[in-house]
Order: C-alpha cells, then structure tokens, then sequence
C-alpha cells in the first residue's frame, strides 16, 4: 500500500504569481522543495480538494515532466481523487482550459512560462487555472501567495509510480483512498471541440482548392512549441494541408533555443518566409499555444487589435456564434481600441479591463462577453477562459473561407468602413526594477499635477490638448473586485494614446512597455507606414517619462 508522508519545509520568498502564473528561471525552481511548496500552497487554498479532479500538462518545456511527477505525488499525497494529464505532459494552455470545462473538473494546474524562452538556462512557470477554465482571478493566487509565505510541511507520496508516456488509466490506493492517474491523447478533446466551433469542411475547400479556386497556401508556425501536434491534426490530417504548410511543429525542451513568441521581431523567420514564398496566410503561436500572430500575403501583418475587431465583425459567419449569439466584445485598456468602434456599430456591450487574461473571465461567466483580445497577440472567445492561438488562426481561415476576401481585403475593407487605429508597442527590457518603478512614480506625478490636463504639444504638427491622464484602475462589473494601477495612461484630443506599463510576466529585471495609438478615420490616410504615423508619440513619450534617464536606453529592445 502506498502512504502518505508529511515532510517539513520552510517558505520561500517570492512565490507570488504574476500576470500568469508563478514563473521564474528553472534554477530557481531546482532549489529543493521549491515546486513542492508551491504546488502544496495551491492545493491548500482549494476547499473541496477530497476526492476532486484536476488537470495538469505543459507546454513541453524543460522541467514539464519533472514536474508532472511531483504534482502526481502531491496530489496524492492530498486526496484528490484524480488527475487528467497529457500524454508525456503536453497539453497546450487553451486545451487545459477545455478538459477542466469539459470534465467540470476542480480546475487545473499548467506548468508554462508561455512565450518565454526555455531550456536549462531559461524560465519555467506554474500556474492554476480554476473550474470555470481561466487563471485563478487575484483573490485566489493572493491566498495561494499567503499560503507559500506561512508553508510549514508539504504531503507527498514518494513511492507512486505512473507511466505519463502512454495513454491510459492508473489506478492506485493510497492509505485506503482510491487515487486514479488517466493520460490522454493530448489533441482529441481539443479538436473535436474546434470541429464543433467552425466549418471545418468549409475550411477543408478553401485548403484544398477546387475546381475553379487555386488552393489557399497556408504557413503555420508553432515555433517549436506545444501546438505541433495540435497542428499537425488540425491542419493535415483534417484540413487537407501538407506538412510543407507547416514549420518548427516538433516540441522540443528549449524551443531549439528560439524566443517562442508570435509577433515581428521573434517570429521575424516566419514572416521572411512568406514574404518570400507563395503564401496567402501566415499564422504562428507561442510557446504553450495561446498567442497568435496573423500575417497575410507578403507577409502584411495585422495587428491583434485590427484581428480582433476584423472578426468581432464577423463572427455571424461562424456556427459557434450562430449558435449562442454574439454578447459583448471586450479588450485590455492599452490594446489599440478599433473594436470598441465595430461594438459601437453593432449596439453590442463593449468593456476595458487590465492586461492580464483573468479580466475576461467573469465577463465571459456572465454571458455578456463573447470576443475579447489584447495587443500581446492574444484572442479568444468564451469557448474556453484562456486565449487560444489555434482557434484564432481557424476564425480567420473561416471567414476567409466565407467570404472569399483575402487577408489584404478583408483589412482594406475594414480601414475604409471604421478607420484605422495605428498601433504599436515599445519594449525596454531588463532594465533596473527600481529605476523603473521611480519612472512610473514620478511620470504619475508629472500627469496628475494640476495644468498636465489639458497641456498642449504637437503630434503630426498638429497641437493637440491632453484630455485625459490616470493611473489606470478597474472595477469588475460583476464581483466588484478592484484592479489598481494598471498602467499610465495619456489620451489626446485627437483619439491618440500614450500608454505606460510594467510587465508583469518577465522572470527577472523589469521590462517598461510603452504603448502607442493614433486613430485615422475613414477619410484620412489609411495607409500610412506605423512608424511614421506614430513618430511624434513616440517623442513625447520618451519625453514625458523620462525613458532615456530611468531605463539607460533611448531605444526600445524590442518594438511589437
Ligand atoms: C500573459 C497574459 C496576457 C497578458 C500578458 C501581459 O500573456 O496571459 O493576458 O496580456 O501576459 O504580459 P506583460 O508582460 O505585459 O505583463
Ligand atoms: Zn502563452
């Protein structure tokens, strides 16, 4: 018979879970009983854990597997009742947040540091999602926290052996209790739920060809990340695409040493290779599958925040939504706002909310979000409570599909009947934390002194007065929880948009992101080059925070 034993352990420091889960450099999490204590605190906050069922599966990332054997022997250790795990511990984060809504499962525990680089060197993450399918909302990772901070012994049975390689059920007593493992098939659930949600055999013509129609060429990147099999099935096996429709769709520990994250600069070989090659799409996904990126012929490229609102005005096309109908749309505050204008449009229920995907999800829960998106390549819809790379490349394939346009026109079209919001972000990485901080603390001061206001500088020549500055905070309008400090913002007379934050998602040092819109309406000049149009943003905002003093760099690392 296997036993439980209850082994003593001290707290570590700074196991408070970020945007998305606890993540740090997988050093931090080899120091011993790191991930004991952690996972041990997350089963400790959940009330009802007897007999429950969980989810557990990564993004196939150094330390998965390790991991995976540790959370079985906790989780036996605990009494719960069962763990749904992928086959060798893969499971993408959209897929995890399917099974937990599907099997109506206690919740879930995914081990990802999402687009983060991996391997020996690099980060590992753990993060729990709970029974509506999403990231705990910041009660629960706060009691998770608290619970890391006062940790004084931890429950595990060492001796449990379970065989995570093959699909199928383990049953095992433990002291009398009936503990049962099930490996699945990592794909099969997902799928099956993607063929309910859009017209597969539509999406299979379009692929394919026809007789009068020249196959629609696809490229799909998973940039060595968890959605290769995912992929693979979706894509070949059902859709008709060939194996040279995709690239990098073996996981691998360290992503073959790639920054697994779908946008310009990381995924900068993908758009190479279908501005060089005879492709009408392009499409790519991070690490554990939740982002995406989308690229047209010639690599055109479409802003998550143009992706969004392109499908939020289509969604009548896919039979997901002709079946529940479309409530609200929804968008973090520093994603670029073209959606709000097709909401308005369609007299539908529009909200902001923080960055950070947990925002979505009471929305969703009280049926009046339907589509929602950020400007970190990530869309998704209420099917599940996680964003989904995979279901955003189908949307677009079936509505391509639908409507005969191509990427190009489908964007075209959009500028002319809502106008365009030019976007960007500008990245300053591993930068001092606390020069960062100073930086938001005095531009906070700088904007919310009286005569900011209403101040007057020039963008594009034009003067433009400042209408609006805060320290961005949110109320949920459902649990009225509150959200402080959610990043500067400053909004122009003109619709323009300067946006200030911190990550929350690096592993070390601090990372300022510096968001930046400019509308265009219809009339104007819609197709102006992003840099151009946004040019004197960006000078008033290295100005206005004080980039170059605080972050050591006149430059931003990266620019998404
Ligand atoms: C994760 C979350 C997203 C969020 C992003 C922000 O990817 O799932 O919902 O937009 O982090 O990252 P940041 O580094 O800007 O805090
Ligand atoms: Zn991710």
């Amino acid at each position: 018979m296997l036993k439980v034993e209850e082994i003593e352990t001290v707290p570590y420091e700074g196991q408070q879970p970020g945007t998305s889960g606890l993540r740090k450099k997988v050093k931090v999490f080899l120091q011993k009983n790191y991930v004991e204590n952690f996972i041990q605190s997350i089963l400790n906050v959940n009330e009802e854990l007897e007999g429950c069922t969980l989810v557990v599966g990564g993004d196939g990332r150094y330390l998965v597997k390790e991991v995976v054997d540790t959370i079985i022997k906790i989780c036996a250790g605990n009494g719960v009742g069962k763990l749904i795990i992928g086959q060798n511990g893969l499971l993408s984060t959209p897929a995890v947040s399917h099974l937990i809504r599907k099997n109506e499962t206690l919740g879930g525990i995914i081990l990802t540091a999402s687009h983060n680089p991996g391997g020996v060197d690099n980060d590992f993450g753990i993060k729990f999602n709970t029974s509506n399918g999403g990231p705990a909302p910041d009660g629960v990772t706060n009691e998770i926290y608290r619970h890391s901070t006062i940790i004084k012994s931890y429950k595990i049975v060492p001796n449990i052996k379970c065989d995570i390689t093959t699909i199928g059920i383990t049953r095992f007593k433990i002291e009398e209790k009936d503990f049962v493992v099930e490996v699945i098939d990592s794909v099969k659930d997902y799928l099956d739920y993607m063929k309910e949600i859009f017209n597969f055999p539509l999406i299979k013509t379009l692929l394919e060809g026809s007789d009068d129609k020249k196959k629609f060429n696809i490229l799909i990147d998973s940039m060595n990340g968890v959605t290769g099999p995912y992929v693979k099935r979706i894509f070949v096996d059902e859709l008709g695409a060939t194996e040279n429709n995709l690239r990098r769709v073996v996981p691998m520990e360290d992503f073959g040493g790639i920054h697994p994250d779908p946008n310009l600069t990381y995924a900068e070989d993908l758009v190479k290779e279908v501005r060089k090659g005879d492709y009408d799409f392009g499409a790519a996904f991070d690490g554990d599958g939740d982002r995406n990126m989308i690229l047209g012929r010639g690599a055109m490229f479409v802003t998550p925040a143009d992706s969004l609102a392109i499908l939020a005005s289509w969604l009548h096309v896919i039979p997901y939504f002709q079946r529940t109908g479309v409530k609200g749309f929804a968008r973090s505050m520093p994603t670029a706002a073209a959606v709000d204008r097709v909401a308005k449009d369609m007299g539908k229920e529009m909200f902001e909310v923080p960055t950070g995907w947990k925002y979505f999800g009471n929305l969703m829960d009280a049926d009046r979000l339907s589509l929602c998106g950020e400007e970190s390549f990530g869309t998704g819809s209420d099917h599940i409570r996680e964003k989904d790379g995979v279901w955003a490349a189908l949307a677009w394939l079936n509505v391509i599909a639908h409507s005969g346009l191509s990427v190009k026109e489908l964007l075209m079209k959009h500028w002319r009947k809502y106008g365009r919001n030019y976007f960007a972000r500008h990245d300053f990485e591993e930068c001092s934390l606390d020069s960062c901080r100073q930086l938001m603390s005095d531009l906070e001061r700088t904007v919310t002194a009286e005569g900011f206001v209403g101040s007057k500088h020039y963008i594009q020549d034009v003067e433009n007065a400042v209408v609006a500055a805060d320290n961005f905070s949110y109320m949920d309008p459902i649990d009225r929880s509150v959200a402080l400090n959610q990043g500067i913002r400053l909004v122009f007379e003109n619709g323009s948009r300067i946006i200030y934050r911190l990550s929350g998602t690096g592993s070390q040092g601090a990372t300022l992101r510096v968001y930046l819109e400019a509308y265009t309406p219809c009339d104007g000049d819609i197709h102006m080059s992003t840099e151009e149009r946004l040019e004197s943003l960006v000078t008033l905002a290295m100005r206005f925070g004080r980039v170059r003093k605080y972050t050591g760099r006149d430059k931003p690392t990266v620019i998404t």
